[in-house]
């Protein structure tokens, strides 16, 4: 029988839960979200499900990982929803803060990165975004003490920031990865796909299309800059305002130097009004 959700707001709450599973042996997954829930989600909790005994959802809208010019106002919110699929696959707490629960009045720190946080790809288009990232997660870590922590491929560089400051900050809780979930056509799901019109919806896949044919070309010789420019070229065309579409070394992000760095192929673009954002490895 599945237990019951259970929801709490306060970090004493939290903490008082994740602590009393622990005292009984058990092992624990946080699951952190900006809510909007879809399959991309609870694939993560689904993970979580199998990899531990208790899986904690965290719903909060990150208003630090936003730029003034950014969406957080119309960003999607649908927390009825959201709790019902999670009790569906078997969630077992779900954390909902309030903006002073996390940071109170007179909260002044940040986490900053280097490395994989300053690779030149979202960076260089949300330059506050890792920063309100690596501070929320850094918390979110810290109140909720798990033993691992779900994140998804669909944001490559984020997984690899918060990897990195895990291990950089003696965190003692295990990042895990997990594959990006896909719709028709291969358009990686997100809750921001909510803003495409029918039109922009039918050309969505193309990101996912065109990077596959950019790791075909390298896999069969081509110079990994002529294969993107030649992909980025086409989404062009085809309607998108592309930021970036390169190819990367798959573990720090960098520029590839040699000819046997693990590729990973990452892109990011405009359709209409909606930033779309993707990645597969070579
Ligand atoms: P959000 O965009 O809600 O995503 C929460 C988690 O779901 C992230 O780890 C993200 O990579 C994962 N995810 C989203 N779409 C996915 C898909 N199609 N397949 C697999 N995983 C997917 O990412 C954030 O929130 C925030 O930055 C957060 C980490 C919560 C910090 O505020």
């Amino acid at each position: 029988m599945p237990l019951s959700l259970n929801t709490v707001s306060t970090i004493e709450a939290l903490r008082f839960q994740v602590n009393a599973w622990k005292m009984q042996g058990l092992r624990t997954a946080l699951v952190p979200t900006m809510g909007a829930l879809h399959e991309g989600h609870l694939e993560l909790v689904r993970k979580g499900v199998r990899l531990a005994d208790r899986v904690v959802v965290t719903i909060f809208i990150n208003p630090k990982q936003f730029s003034p010019n950014e969406d957080l106002a119309t960003y999607p919110r649908d927390i009825q929803g959201d709790l019902d699929m999670l009790a569906q696959v078997g969630a077992h707490l779900v954390f909902v803060p309030d903006g002073d629960e996390v940071y109170p009045p007179g909260f002044t720190s940040k986490v900053l990165l280097e490395g994989p946080a300053l690779a030149g790809l979202e960076d260089r288009f949300r330059p506050d975004f890792f920063g309100g990232v690596t501070t929320v997660v850094a918390k979110l870590f810290n109140m909720a003490n798990c033993d691992y922590a779900m994140f998804g491929e669909k944001d490559y560089q984020q997984l690899m920031v918060v990897t990195q400051m895990a291990r950089d900050l003696n965190i003692p809780t295990t990042v895990i990865p997990v594959e990006t979930v896909r719709g028709p056509g291969g358009l990686a799901l997100s809750s921001r796909n909510a803003y495409l019109n029918k039109q922009e919806l039918e050309l969505a896949p193309e990101m996912n299309r065109l990077l596959h044919v950019a790791a075909n070309d390298i896999r069969n010789g081509i110079e990994t800059e002529l294969a993107t420019q030649k992909a980025g070229k086409v989404l062009s065309t085809a309607g998108f305002k592309l930021d970036y579409l390169e190819a990367r070394h798959a573990n720090t992000l960098a520029k590839l130097k040699a000819p046997s760095d693990p590729i990973r192929l990452l892109a990011a673009g405009w359709l209409g009004k909606t930033r779309l954002l993707d990645n597969i490895p070579v």
